[in-house]
């Protein structure tokens, strides 16, 4: 069963003109899964966020989370979800300190006891936070801040997480452990995670599937590498070769590299060597081709330098053809 099958999800906030947020959006995702959301301000991830946590009726389309309807059984998906919010300030107590903030939110989550200090132990400590854990919230960072939301959410031990932003405010340590903690809770613990983001490096690193929205609509949908490849971005690929015989060079043909669009070379630096260059609309299929080729041939490999496609180069393409703008 899909955690998440949603059919025509429409929404539109009032107001003079009436913003449309969203517009027959589907998704199916299953178990395991880790969803990027991502899109330009307004795009609406966020609305889109919280019709599927249950926090936000739809106006039209419909459908199930964990096994629940949208439209009739959205407190119990609210129950059943966690959702971490871009400001999620909001519970955090200033009157008790880090730990007591989370000691206090336990029982409603369900944990009691030796249970609920071992997780509230784990999650200080898997977030960074075991240096504030006695520290009065008002006393650390915005950043720290964000992961104490952070760590009240994942106290509910739910198996479908939704993160707006989780990386937004913080620095590069507060970031790292972040997505350590994601990484974590997807692998180790089966969590399917559905979450938005600016930074196409880190949708990269962490989702494996990405859902472009814009002004509302689903520009793409597909899986990470699926979305990196399709685009057929060519990348060059740059080699600098000893060669096994130093009188001839013959370059390798292009079809005979997988994806290789065309190889040009020039001689290198010192006598024997040539630098070759392969541009490939996909690096990743291409380089053990080439290697290979080199190998085979009984040059040396001196030198080699290739720049993969990232996603960053998937929103310039998308953008270029109207398509999407991060
Ligand atoms: N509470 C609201 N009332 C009216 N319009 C809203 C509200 N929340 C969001 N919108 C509008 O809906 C659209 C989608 O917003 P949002 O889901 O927050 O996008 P994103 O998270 O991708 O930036 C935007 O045009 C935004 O201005
Ligand atoms: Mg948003």
């Amino acid at each position: 069963m899909a955690v998440i099958d949603v059919l025509g999800i429409g929404k539109r906030y009032p107001g003079r003109h009436g913003t449309l947020a969203l517009e027959g959006v589907d998704l199916t995702l299953g178990e395991g899964a880790v969803l990027g959301l991502l899109g330009p301000n307004g795009a609406g991830k966020t609305t889109l966020i919280k019709i599927l946590s249950g926090l936000l009726v739809p106006d039209s389309g419909g459908g199930t989370v964990l096994g629940y309807d949208l439209l009739r059984q959205a407190s119990r998906i609210r129950a059943e979800v966690s959702l971490v919010a871009p400001t999620a300030d909001v519970g955090i107590d200033n009157n008790l300190t880090v730990r007591q903030n989370l000691v206090f939110w336990a029982p409603v989550y369900g944990l009691h006891g030796a249970e609920a200090r071992q997780r509230i132990d784990m999650l200080l400590a898997r977030l960074d936070l075991e240096k504030k854990a006695g520290d009065w919230p008002m006393h650390i960072s915005a950043g720290q801040r964000q992961r104490l939301a952070l760590a009240r959410s994942l106290l509910a031990e739910n198996t479908l997480v939704f993160l707006d932003e989780p990386t937004n405010k913080l620095d590069a340590d507060g970031v790292r452990s972040v997505r350590d903690m994601i990484r974590d809770l997807n692998m180790n613990h089966g969590v399917t995670v559905v979450l938005t983001t600016h930074v196409m490096e880190e949708a990269e690193e962490l989702c494996s599937e990405i859902m472009f929205l814009e002004r509302g609509q689903i520009r793409r949908h597909a899986q990470t590498d699926e979305v990196l490849r399709s685009l057929g971005i060519v990348r060059p690929i740059r080699l600098v070769l000893g060669l096994a015989d130093r009188a001839v060079f013959t370059p390798p043909e292009p079809t005979a590299l997988a994806a290789a669009e065309d190889v040009s070379w020039d001689v290198g630096a010192a006598p024997n060597e040539v630098s070759v260059t392969v541009r490939s609309s996909d690096v990743l299929a291409t380089t053990p081709a080439l290697l290979a080729w080199v190998f085979g041939q009984g040059h040396r490999l001196l030198g080699m330098a290739s720049a993969p496609v990232t996603l960053d180069d998937a929103f310039a393409t998308l953008s270029a053809a109207g398509e999407a703008k991060p």
